[in-house]
């Protein structure tokens, strides 16, 4: 916390008698529990506060929506001016997506009001805006709620493990798409199946594409590299994968490698050949002694490890306006004892400036599922493959499909014989990986290549 009377922003603390007024943009399932904790659990949070906090007003879209428990003479629908009103100390903000979100949140922030949001896709997007405006401000930007729901993440990166070098973060930060991984691990059905079941559940969205091709996951990914490593990432830094290709031949093959599938965010920090990070989505197999393994249904966890603490694991419900809202709810009672002694939390760190490494560059294992002409010599030329492009190899399984193994290449298109060569490599350069999957797929002796996939977390 630092002492703000010098900075150009608001007069100071309050009026020392009155209420802190809040402000709440949107009501839909995360607002209308936000509304309902400040309106029933106003003594408490007053108390907690050091000052009594009253919702002083509510920007809906349409006022005759069926709406509840919430005092109707709160909503307005006009945003601008609530937020511009001079007696509001705290906006929070969870109407989501970029505009007029962003327009909103840096009205209240350039008048001093403290600011907290979940929007995440804003953050991930054009954070470095709203962080300056708060700065200039002297005023509180805070966004537990933006990544993993109710877990606190944001606060740990942030505060907790500041004084930390952080190395690595591993999240599943989408819980549609672990339930629906996780339902085709459990049930053994295809993701498309999956998908509409997730949708009946309410799982997923009617337009499931911002969780199903790793877009939520990576603007999530976005805000903990930024915090992890001091260093701006946006989402379109992030290199993203959905699950949509993952198939049931894929949840088999990690079945019987002892591995699970899931959609993981991943944040490195890499200093060979020169200090950059590395962030990236997309579906990866995990052995399942891993602690992220375990995570299942729509639940999130964040994994991370840092020089001093070690290895730390943060876990619970990512989603739903329950659990959201109990993550804006925290900050919403520390950015209002801030405001009470005149005082703001920490802003933007982003000294380090790191490049952002291009997915090329990363390194990684993969494992790869090839059915292959069950000839002689058939493994050397894989593996000669592989060497052509500096894969080291780290296991190599054939499973024959029984019979009498063809000699050549013809006889083999004559009986149809294949076999099955499950590889798993040695950590080695994306690109490297890639080209060498691409060669494999123009190889005559390989009939297909079933399945392709990074091997994380071993
Ligand atoms: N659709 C998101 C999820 C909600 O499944 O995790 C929170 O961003």
């Amino acid at each position: 916390m630092t002492d703000r009377p010098d900075r150009p922003g608001p007069a100071g603390p309050p009026d020392a008698e009155g209420p802190l007024r809040v402000a709440l943009l949107g009501c839909g399932t995360v607002g209308s529990e936000v509304a309902r904790l400040l309106t029933e659990s106003a003594a408490d949070l007053g108390a907690r506060i050091g000052r009594p906090v009253e919702l002083a007003g509510i920007a809906v879209r349409r006022l005759n929506r069926e709406r509840p428990g919430i005092d109707p003479a709160l909503l307005t629908t006009d945003a601008q001016g609530l937020v511009e009103r001079e007696d509001i100390d705290l906006v929070v903000e969870v109407i989501g997506g970029i505009e007029p979100a962003r327009t909103l949140i840096l009205a209240a922030l350039n008048r001093g009001a403290a600011v907290v949001t979940a929007n995440k896709a804003l953050l991930a997007e054009d954070g470095s805006s709203l962080f300056t405006a708060a700065e200039r401000a002297g005023t509180d930007l805070y966004f537990e709620a933006a990544v993993a729901g109710a877990i606190p993440i944001i606060r740990p990166l942030r505060e907790s493990l500041v004084g930390d070098e952080i190395t690595t973060v591993m999240g599943i930060v989408n819980g549609t798409t672990n339930f629906i991984l996780d339902r085709m691990h459990t049930e053994g059905v295809g993701f498309s199946e999956t998908l509409t079941l997730a949708q009946e559940l309410g799982y997923a969205e009617a337009d499931p594409t911002a969780d199903v091709e790793g877009f939520d996951a990576a603007a999530k990914a976005a805000i903990l590299a930024s915090l992890a490593f001091h260093t701006r990432v946006r989402a379109e830094d992030v290199h993203r994968e959905g699950i949509t290709e993952v198939t049931r031949a894929d949840i088999a093959t990690a079945e019987a490698m002892g591995s699970v599938i899931k959609l993981v965010a991943i944040c490195t920090l890499t200093d060979e050949p020169e200090p950059r990070v590395s962030v990236r989505v997309h579906p990866a197999m995990i052995p399942s002694s891993h602690p992220l393994a375990a995570v299942g249904g729509a639940y999130n966890a964040v994994f991370v490890e840092s020089r001093s603490a070690g290895r730390l694991m943060f876990y619970g419900p990512g989603a739903g306006g329950s659990p959201t809202a109990s993550a804006v709810m925290g900050d919403l009672v520390t950015v209002a004892r801030n405001r009470v002694r005149g005082a703001s939390g920490p802003g933007e760190s982003s000294y380090a400036r790191r490049q952002v490494a291009p997915i090329g560059d990363v390194v990684t294992s993969y494992h790869v599922s090839l059915s292959v002409a069950d000839v002689t010599g058939v493994l050397a030329s894989v593996a000669h493959c592989f060497a052509e492009h500096g894969v080291s190899l780290q296991t190599v399984r054939q499973e024959g499909t029984g019979g009498t193994p063809a000699v050549t290449t013809a006889e083999v298109h004559e009986s149809g014989g294949s076999a099955r060569l499950v590889i798993v490599t040695h950590a080695a350069r994306d690109a490297d990986l890639s080209a060498t999957v691409e060669q494999l797929r123009c190889l005559p002796e390989v009939h297909e290549v079933i399945s392709v996939m990074r091997v994380e977390g071993a």
